[in-house]
């Protein structure tokens, strides 16, 4: 019986270990958030990374890199900040489109919900 206890509360954590890893391995559905940053994604970003920032290859060819956990050109977060804000090779300058703090939600977004801080 003591036995049988002890195994249920194992699987009990094993679940709960599981459920933690899956849901921090896919991480923000941008479809289905509510957040201010997501629905700016939809608007500016989607059209090139994709609907859940997972990269995508344009009409004429150009690669767009996947926003979330992958190899990065840009690693840090002032990095991304600037790559949103002036573009360059392929992509669209914000400065002029967001406003000073939709450019740092963004980055935010990019950074900590996308790739999970790293
Ligand atoms: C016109 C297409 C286009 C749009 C619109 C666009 N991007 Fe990009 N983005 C690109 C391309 C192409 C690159 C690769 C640039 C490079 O290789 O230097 C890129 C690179 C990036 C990177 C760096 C990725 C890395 O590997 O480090 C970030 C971060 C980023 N974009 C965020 C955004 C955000 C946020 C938006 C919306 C506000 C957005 N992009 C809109 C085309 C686009």
């Amino acid at each position: 019986m003591r036995q049988l206890k002890f195994s249920a509360i194992g699987l009990f954590f094993l679940f709960a270990l599981l459920a933690c890893a899956g849901s921090g391995e896919k991480g923000i559905v941008i479809a289905d958030s509510k957040k201010y940053e997501a629905s700016l994604f939809r608007q500016n970003c989607a059209i090139c990374h994709g609907a859940e920032g997972e990269g995508r290859t344009l009409d004429d060819g150009k690669i767009v890199p996947s926003l979330r956990k992958a190899e990065h050109k840009f690693n840090t977060r002032a990095e991304i900040y600037r790559q949103i804000s002036e573009g360059g090779n392929g992509m669209t300058p914000f400065r002029r489109q967001l406003t000073e703090r939709e450019l740092n939600l963004m980055a935010d977004f990019v950074y900590q919900d996308l790739r999970g801080g790293q």
